[in-house]
């Protein structure tokens, strides 16, 4: 049965990073089929529309999206790909290759997996003038008077659902069951100062893991657990948070592993998801094919396993492996000098 794959490229270095990893799943010949819905830049010359609605119709017909990652205007599929299509776990692997540059001394057996949702929290994107809460007469916990009397400034809104909060903490002990590693889920809020939206998250967090005898669950303060995490990564197995803290700590994530170049993602809805490589778009190294192909490569096998192929993505998996372990044609992020070509060669060679 063929699959569709919609395939947004990204800006700057990122296609360097898709364009060989897409090459390797072709070269499977396992019924995929690519389509490239067209947005940013080159939408809007043709279109006027940087998310124009023959490029929502491939997505929409597609089976997933591969997504290389973003600096521009091709923003606008990805916020469609995240609200539009309602993709509210962000699933962001973390696992110790034997031979990438950690700066850990004992980087060993680190293998967790943040749950951020992808959808609440300061991301709906609710900003603006303190002035304009006048009418709601708000008064903060910890400021004297009104908000809007604070002077000349704008706001966020955070917002934390009952609702949204329990599909991802459901979603994360779910995965926590098929890991079938330490089978924990930790739960991640700064819950002593935001009582209400983190106390509301880590209150659902609780109602939902007494479903789930059979995973060990706790909770830390962010902070606390953002030490935790850099100190002894190897504790953890699903991690869930709040969108922001999530974002960040998913980089700092791939920090402990050797550098965002290793870090995949994948965001999961009920009836869509989609794939991206956690990474930026490195500007400063386009053109120059020294990417690191790897976070594409392990968001690729995320996506074949979502699609049904999961005996090819632990193939790929392990070959990627082995060419850490080797050592000889890693990029230069993580010490070596081969191309981003040449590591995704490396890692056919090893298939
Ligand atoms: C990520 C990125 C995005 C985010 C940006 C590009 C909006 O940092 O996927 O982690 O903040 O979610
Ligand atoms: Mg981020």
């Amino acid at each position: 049965m063929i699959k569709t794959i919609a395939v947004i490229e990204g800006d700057d270095a990122a296609p360097e990073a898709m364009q060989p990893v897409i090459a390797l799943l072709d070269s499977l010949n396992i019924g995929l089929e690519w389509v490239y819905p067209e947005v940013g830049e080159a939408a809007e010359a043709r279109t006027g529309s940087i998310f124009p609605d023959d490029a929502r119709a491939l997505i929409d017909g597609a089976d997933t999206t591969f997504f290389g990652s973003t600096s521009g205007k091709s923003g606008a599929a990805l916020m469609y790909l995240r609200w539009g299509k309602e993709t509210f776990a962000n699933v962001r692997p973390c696992r110790y290759l034997a031979g990438c540059a950690s700066p850990l001394a004992d980087p060993e057996g680190i293998d967790f997996v943040i749950v951020r949702e992808n959808l609440e929290d300061l991301y709906i994107g609710a900003e603006g003038q303190l002035t304009d809460l006048a009418p709601l007469a708000l008064t903060g916990r910890n400021i004297k008077g009104f908000v809007h009397e604070m002077g000349v400034g704008r706001y966020a809104l955070k917002a934390i659902t009952e609702g949204g909060t329990e599909r991802v903490v459901r979603f994360s002990f779910e995965l926590a069951r098929k890991r079938a590693g330490q089978r924990k889920v930790t739960c991640a809020t700064k819950h002593n100062m935001l009582r209400e939206t983190d106390g509301l998250f880590l209150e659902v967090a609780r109602r939902v893991a007494s479903d789930y005898p059979d995973i060990t669950f706790e909770s830390f303060i962010v902070d606390d657990f953002a030490c935790r995490l850099i100190r002894e990564p190897q504790k953890y197995d699903v991690v869930v948070m709040p969108n922001l803290y999530g974002d960040i700590l998913s980089d700092a994530a791939g920090g402990l592993v050797g550098s965002l170049g290793l870090a995949a993602s994948g965001c999961f809805g009920d009836d869509y998801a989609y794939f991206e490589p956690a990474h930026g778009t490195a500007p400063d190294i386009a053109g120059m094919n020294i990417i690191n192909p790897t976070a594409a490569l392990l968001s690729s096998t995320m996506m074949l396993e979502y699609l049904g192929f999961a005996a090819e993505a632990i193939k790929i998996e392990e070959a990627i492996a082995r060419v850490y372990s080797r050592g000889d044609f890693l990029t230069p992020d993580q010490g070596g000098s081969a191309t981003t070509t040449e590591f995704v060669s490396a890692v056919t060679q090893q298939l």
